[in-house]
């Protein structure tokens, strides 16, 4: 039996999606079924046109971007705004807006775990996983709660308020003192127990080499 190349059987399906097409744009020119109802229509009605193009939405602009391109790279806190907070000022946050959900002093709340503690915990089976046990970089607290939290009203936080809970979560974990006071660059500086805890997969077949600029 003679086979059939494959990129012959795609060719076709395209020259038939090509054809469909055709004959629901065209109207009068459309092409029949072997029935002799033109394709495209499922009875004797005539189909409305379809606009030329679909009108899927619409170009972005900088200004539609600019309040969701917020995110900092972690490890050396680039993208962090100005601003600061103490862990005192973190501590009136927290227990305004965070603590229905996380509870008193963040050890668990309605609608999630405790979020102190668990350091040291990931050699046991018993891991407790909480940003100070687990964060590498702790600018990531930062980025995570001034993107997704209080959960009920994301990014409602002033980057000043961020700051100071931050300073308050890390003070609860035991990583900065109670007269801390977290800006970019003290944020930066404090050094997770976890930082060197994270494997880079360095399978052969997974390796791939990240393009930051002019990539096709
Ligand atoms: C309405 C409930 C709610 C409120 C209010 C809330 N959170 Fe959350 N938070 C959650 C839930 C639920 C999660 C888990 C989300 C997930 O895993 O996707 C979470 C996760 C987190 C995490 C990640 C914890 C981890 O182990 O990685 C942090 C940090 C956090 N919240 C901080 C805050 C802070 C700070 C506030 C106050 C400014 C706050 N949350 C207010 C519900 C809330």
């Amino acid at each position: 039996m003679r086979s059939v190349k494959p990129e012959l059987i795609l060719a076709c399906v395209a020259g038939a999606l090509v054809l469909a097409g055709c004959a629901a744009g065209g109207g009068g020119m459309a092409a029949k079924t072997a029935s002799g109802i033109p394709l495209g229509m499922t009875g004797p009605h005539e189909v409305a046109a379809l606009p030329d193009r679909p009108k899927f939405g619409r170009p972005i602009s900088e200004a539609d971007i600019a309040p969701w391109n917020i995110d900092i790279r972690t490890p050396d806190g680039l993208g962090l705004p100005p601003g600061r907070g103490s862990v005192a000022e973190g501590k009136t946050v927290y227990d305004t807006k965070c603590i229905a959900c996380h509870g008193a002093d963040a050890k668990g709340g309605a609608m999630f775990g405790t979020m102190v503690g668990g350091i040291g915990s990931f050699t046991t089976n018993a891991r407790v996983l909480t940003p100070g046990s687990m964060y590498p970089y702790a600018p990531i607290i930062f980025d995570y709660v001034r993107r997704a939290m209080p959960m009920d009203r994301p990014q409602s936080l002033s980057a000043n308020e961020v700051y100071a809970v931050t300073a308050y979560l890390l003070n609860l974990n035991g990583l900065v003192p109670a007269g801390a006071v977290m800006d970019a660059a003290s944020l930066t500086a404090v050094k997770m127990p976890n930082r060197d805890g994270f494997l880079i997969d360095d399978r052969p077949d997974s390796a791939a080499t990240r393009c930051m600029s002019n990539c096709n």
